[in-house]
């Protein structure tokens, strides 16, 4: 008999599977979570066995809340085999160091334009103001077309999607409802470029989805082609978590920010992936036992659920010095392991399930850290700064206040700040190509 443990994974998602672990000094567990049989493992080792396509797969994993939300239903987060690989090589084709370069100034613009603005106001919201930012960005860049007055309403559905989707209740009803409003809007934009035009001139990444086509020479139908669009936009306007995040850590480790502002070689990338690792995003993820094997002594049954702890992987003791603690110093000369540090899953980025965006997302905490540390001063008022471990993503609770923001006097010409911008955002960003 084993208790269910979904109330204890609610109470602390980020934390509870790592703990029983120690606890028991294992590895991996066998619980219930919502009175289904699972297991939940933890670590390096767990991870590389959780990556193995001979071992998971990610066809009916996902619980409906989450393809209603987050997810959205036939993207390729479900697909195994050639067809995940046909599906995801679309995304990689986006990510061209040009592109990634391209968002990343698209990124530095909105923001110079939403700080005109924030130097004649008392205060703001950081994470509010970012999710505009970034989608104004990434629609910019993806090619969709956001008309006059669209563009809060839009960053609202798309910051539902991955801020809400986990509450239960009035919230989660918003997300699913933002999904649907959201997939019909590219929905409609996927079925006018087919429409009015041929495939031979694609260039932005809405004509890539929109023309792209599968294992048997078919178009994707139009609402999957919106979900993997959407796949792109929203998780792009997630990036607005890490940038709190990172505000939260400058505002903390004063000597870190000396150090940006020393631009002391390459340790703007170090803060960054320290920024990945420690704070609380992505806590977990799914798929089924394909077929049955055993690892650890533990018999894995086919279409059993298993759940891969990200948060507690990338906190392991058993893998990183006093992993409590901030100290972006702990990546200088660490080599690449794609399965002990997996804030955006892990494995290879073109054959795996692991993020295709971890190079846009270093990209663009690079650019926030240019403008939090470079391009303006600011106040953190008095507010509740805590971190909500409860919450997903655990954002801090006052959402970020600045205030008394300023452009400092010495600032470079605009000419002058794209360029610094991006050839630091993606002169060296991390993960394998
Ligand atoms: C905000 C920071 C981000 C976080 C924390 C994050 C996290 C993740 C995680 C944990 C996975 C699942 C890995 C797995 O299935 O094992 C994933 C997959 C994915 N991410 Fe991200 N991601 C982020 C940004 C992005 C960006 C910027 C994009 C695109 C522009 C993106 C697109 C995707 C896609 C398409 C998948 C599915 C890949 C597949 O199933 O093969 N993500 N991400």
């Amino acid at each position: 008999m084993f208790t269910d443990s979904t109330f204890s994974l609610l109470l602390d998602p980020y934390r509870f599977i790592s703990r029983k672990c120690r606890d028991q000094d294992a590895d991996l567990f066998q619980t219930r979570l919502l009175l289904k049989k699972t297991v939940c493992m933890t670590g390096r080792d767990a991870a590389e066995q959780f990556y193995d396509p001979r071992h998971f797969t990610r066809t009916g994993a996902a619980p409906e809340p989450i393809l209603a939300t987050l997810f959205g239903k036939g993207g390729v987060q479900g697909l195994d085999g050639k067809a995940h690989r046909n599906r995801k090589q679309m995304f990689i084709s986006v990510m061209t160091p040009e592109n990634i370069d391209q968002l990343a100034k698209l990124t530095a613009n909105w923001w110079n334009a939403y700080l005109e603005r924030w130097v004649l106001t008392e205060s703001v919201v950081l994470y509010d103001e970012l999710q505009e930012i970034l989608t104004g960005a990434v629609c910019t860049w993806a090619g969709v077309r956001l008309k006059g007055g669209e563009l809060s309403r839009r960053a609202k559905e798309l910051t539902a999607m991955f801020d809400s989707a986990a509450e239960i209740g009035p919230g989660h009803l918003q997300a699913r409802l933002a999904r649907r409003r959201a997939e019909n809007w590219i929905g409609n934009m996927v079925e006018t470029i087919r429409s009015s035009g041929d495939d031979s001139e694609v260039k932005s990444p809405l004509e890539v989805v929109a023309w792209h086509r599968d294992l048997n020479g078919e178009l994707l139908s139009p609402r999957i082609a919106a979900v993997e669009v959407l796949n792109l936009l929203r998780p792009t306007v997630a990036i607005s978590v890490f940038i709190v995040f990172a505000a939260h850590a400058l505002n903390i480790h004063h000597e870190s920010r000396e150090k940006l502002y020393a631009r002391e070689n390459g340790y703007d990338e170090l803060f960054v992936q320290e920024v990945r690792r420690l704070y609380p995003f992505f806590p977990l993820f799914r798929a089924l036992v394909r077929e049955g094997f055993e690892w650890e002594e533990y018999r894995f049954a086919k279409g059993m659920p298993v759940i891969l702890d990200l948060y507690g992987t990338n906190n392991d003791p058993r893998e990183w010095d006093s992993p409590n603690e901030f100290r972006p110093e702990r990546f200088h000369n660490r080599d690449e392991d794609a399965f002990g540090f997996i804030p955006q899953g892990g494995g290879n980025h073109h054959v795996h399930h692991r993020c295709p965006g971890e190079w846009i997302t270093i990209a663009l905490m690079k650019v926030a850290l240019e403008f939090l540390v470079f391009r303006m001063s600011y106040d953190v008022p008095k507010q509740d700064l805590s971190i909500n471990w409860r919450q997903l993503p655990a954002i801090p609770k006052s959402r970020f206040v600045i205030c008394n923001i300023k452009r400092p006097v010495l600032e470079p010409s605009a000419g002058e700040t794209a360029a610094v911008i991006t050839k630091r955002a993606v002169g060296s960003s991390g993960g394998s190509r």
